[in-house]
C-alpha cells in the first residue's frame, strides 16, 4: 500500500494508474476508521463500474467542515491504526496531506479559501441549519479532492444521507465526472450506526444510543401501515426520545431528493440527529423506495 503524503505524491501516483490504464475508485473519509468506512473500500474495490480499480482512501479531517473548534481538536486522530486496516483490505493508496497542503494560502484563522464550493438549497435544513457553513466545508473539500484524485468513481455513505444528496447535486451541477455510489449504513449488532464519534459516549448513553434507530425504524413501519398521521408518528418517537433522555435537533420525514418535509405517508426517508451528553448521534431511515 502506498502512502502519500503531498499532493505531488499523489500527482505522481495518479499519473502512473493513468499510464496504466487503470480507473481510480476514491473513498474520502476523515479517518479514524471503523467498520462502516472499511464497507465503503469493500464497494470501492467491487464496483461494476470498472474492472480491476485502484482503490484510494483519502484521511484528512478538513477544518473548513467544523463549525465548533472543540470538535475538529477533539476529532480522534488514528493514522497508524487507520492504514494497518486499509492495508489489510488490500487498498492500493492513502492519501494523507496536511492541512496545508489542501490550504495551500491556509494561515491560523482559516483555509485562506476566497472561492468556495456553494452548495444552495439542499443544504438549508437538518445538518445544515444545526451547523452552518459545515457543507460548504465538505462540499469546497470534496470538488478539491476530486480535483487532485480525479476519481472514475467515489463511493460515500448513506449514513450521512444530506452529505450524500448534496455531493451528488454537487457532481450533476458541476459535471464532475466522478460517479458517486453510496453504501448502506452498517450498524453494531444493537442497531447503533457505527461511527467516530460514538468512542464518547458514556456506558449509560452507549446503552440507551440504540433507541434512536430503533424509533426510526418505528416510526417508519407506522409511516407505512398508513393509520396514524405523519404529524402523530413524528410526535410519538420524538416524545419517546426525549424521555429516554435525548435533546433532539430534528426527527423529521423528508422526500427523498429536495429533503424538504413531507406530510403524507408515502415514498421518503426519515432523517434525525440527537445529543446524548457531548456526543450528536445522526441516523436516518428510508421509507418505501
Ligand atoms: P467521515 O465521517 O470519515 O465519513 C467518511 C465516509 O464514511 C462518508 O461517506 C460517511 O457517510 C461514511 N460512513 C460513516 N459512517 C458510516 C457507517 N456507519 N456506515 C456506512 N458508511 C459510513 O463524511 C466525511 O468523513 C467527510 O464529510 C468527508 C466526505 C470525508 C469530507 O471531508
Amino acid at each position: 500500500m502506498r502512502l502519500l503524503r503531498t499532493r505531488a505524491e499523489l500527482a505522481q501516483w495518479r499519473a502512473e494508474q493513468q499510464a496504466d490504464g487503470i480507473g481510480i475508485a476514491f473513498v474520502p473519509t476523515m479517518g479514524n476508521l471503523h467498520d462502516g468506512h472499511l464497507r465503503l473500500v469493500e464497494q470501492a474495490r467491487n464496483t461494476s463500474v470498472l474492472t480491476s480499480p485502484s482503490v484510494l482512501v483519502s484521511i484528512f479531517v478538513n477544518p473548513l467542515q467544523f463549525n465548533d473548534p472543540g470538535d475538529l481538536a477533539r476529532y480522534p486522530r488514528t493514522e497508524a491504526e487507520d492504514c494497518a486496516q486499509l492495508a489489510a483490505q488490500g487498498v492500493d493508496a492513502v492519501f494523507l496531506p496536511s492541512v496545508g497542503d489542501i490550504y495551500v494560502d491556509a494561515t491560523v484563522d482559516g483555509t485562506g479559501l476566497e472561492v468556495s464550493v456553494q452548495p444552495g438549497a439542499l443544504a438549508e435544513h437538518w445538518e445544515g441549519a444545526v451547523r452552518p457553513g459545515h457543507f460548504a466545508g465538505v462540499t469546497t473539500v470534496v470538488a478539491k479532492l476530486f480535483h487532485l484524485v480525479r476519481p472514475a468513481i467515489a463511493v460515500f455513505g448513506e449514513k450521512d444521507f444530506q452529505q450524500l444528496q448534496i455531493v451528488r447535486r454537487m457532481v450533476r451541477d458541476l459535471d464532475f465526472e466522478t460517479k458517486v455510489i453510496s453504501v448502506p449504513t452498517e450498524r453494531a449488532s444493537d442497531g447503533l450506526a457505527l461511527s467516530s464519534r460514538n468512542r464518547f459516549l458514556s456506558p449509560a448513553d452507549r446503552r440507551v444510543a440504540p433507541l434512536l434507530y430503533a424509533q426510526l425504524q418505528r416510526a417508519e413501519t407506522r409511516i407505512r401501515q398508513g393509520v396514524d398521521s405523519v404529524d402523530q408518528v413524528l410526535a410519538d418517537s420524538r416524545d419517546a426520545l426525549v424521555a429516554a433522555g435525548f435533546e433532539i435537533d430534528y426527527f423529521v420525514f423528508c422526500d427523498v431528493d429536495a429533503l424538504l418535509p413531507r406530510r403524507d405517508a408515502g415514498p421518503g426517508i426519515l432523517l434525525a440527529a440527537a445529543r446524548l451528553g457531548v456526543v450528536r448521534l445522526l441516523d436516518n431511515s428510508r421509507v418505501g423506495s
